[in-house]
């Protein structure tokens, strides 16, 4: 599938611009694909302290999902009056079109250009599969933009770029396991690797219970994680929480790991369950997942579980144990389909 999507590069990327075109523009105004991974996040984000520059109220810690990407192609074209997104081979209007647009205006603001662009992109996984798709999409637009319009931006800059696109898309940057760093500012919030993605055998098990589009989106999530009581105390020990992460992954503690890694989880959706409006995500098929897992961790299985904006449980394993955990989960009520990811790179240009 992968292999198939890189293919399709070169007959995408330079679809309606010839030769002769190519050579009398300007070098940064060439054809550029970029190719990142989601991510999951084992310390969540949840919330903003600046909504409009995605600045976070905590720090989040994730691992990039190899095995599932978002191959991006722009180009930045003179002749255009307005900027073109394709998803899919879709043409793509509306909110999303304004959000990519928004992102895209940043981008020309740092070139000092206003040119607007042709932006095609596709993803190998399913929408819906609760696997955020915002977080490579747009680590891989901010890689594949910036070098099209000529800018030439170190990985802590593309971080801070990707990030005003979708928070945790600045994750998505570095390699393997990754740490976003609040920061006190749009200067200094981006994220980092702490370690590389060959440094743990993890693998996520996602088991996809339900594809229904979400009633609300992250980006409106993030909007009313203040309104709950309950989110003061949710930030109130994140950083702890987040060094007992990031020790577990270094010393390679499943244990330990798997604890803060549930325990982080249920603290965000048990602020999400208690704003206002509350926002419940979950199926009852999602506490199956997790009560089982539980269960078998207790009984020796390096297995534990968490859950984004949406009823998906990703279940995380030790690879030895993926095998007899997969098939375990294949039998559970309402698992419709279970993807695998490897911890992954960060994004790059194809
Ligand atoms: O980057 P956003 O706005 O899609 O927010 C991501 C929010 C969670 O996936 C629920 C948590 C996280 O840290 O990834």
């Amino acid at each position: 599938m992968i292999g198939l999507l890189r293919n399709q590069i070169s007959s995408y990327s330079n679809r309606g611009i010839n030769h002769n075109e190519l050579s009398m523009k300007s070098p940064e105004f060439q054809p550029i694909s970029a190719v990142a991974h989601p991510n999951i996040a084992f310390i969540k984000y949840w919330g903003n302290r600046d909504q409009e520059l995605r600045l976070p109220l905590n720090s989040s810690l994730s691992m990039n999902l190899s095995g599932l990407e978002t191959l991006t192609t722009a180009r930045f074209d003179p002749a255009l009056d307005h900027d073109i997104f394709i998803l899919s081979g879709e043409n793509v209007v509306g909110p999303a079109l304004e959000r990519v647009s928004r992102f895209l205006d940043h981008v020309r603001s740092l070139a000092n250009t206003n040119v607007y662009a042709h932006v095609e992109s596709q993803n190998n996984f399913p929408a819906g599969a609760g696997i955020a798709s915002s977080a490579s999409a747009f680590a891989a637009l901010a890689m594949a933009a910036s070098h099209a319009i000529g800018l030439n931006l170190d990985e802590k800059d593309l971080s801070r770029l990707a990030r005003r696109g979708s928070g945790s898309a600045s994750r998505s940057i570095p390699n393997g396991f990754v740490e976003w760093q609040a920061g006190t500012s749009d200067a200094d919030s981006f994220a980092f690797s702490i370690s590389p993605a060959d440094y743990w055998d993890l693998v996520d098990l996602i088991c996809v219970l339900d594809t229904t589009p979400k009633f609300v989106g992250s980006t409106g999530g993030h909007a009313l994680a203040s309104s709950s009581p309950l989110q003061p105390l949710r930030l109130a020990h994140v950083k702890d929480r987040l060094e007992q992460c990031r020790k577990a992954i270094l010393v390679k503690d499943f244990e330990s790991f798997a604890q803060v890694v549930e325990e982080d989880s249920h603290l965000m959706h048990a602020v999400m369950r208690t704003s206002n409006p509350p926002l419940h995500y979950w199926v009852p098929e999602t506490e199956i997942v997790l009560w089982n897992v539980l269960t078998w961790r207790k009984e020796g299985v390096p297995a534990c579980c968490t859950v984004d904006a949406g009823p998906n449980v990703h279940v995380l394993v030790l690879s030895d144990y993926a095998a007899a955990v997969g098939a375990r989960l294949a039998e559970l009520p309402g698992v419709q389909k279970i993807l695998k990811a490897y911890p992954g790179p960060g994004a790059s240009l194809v």
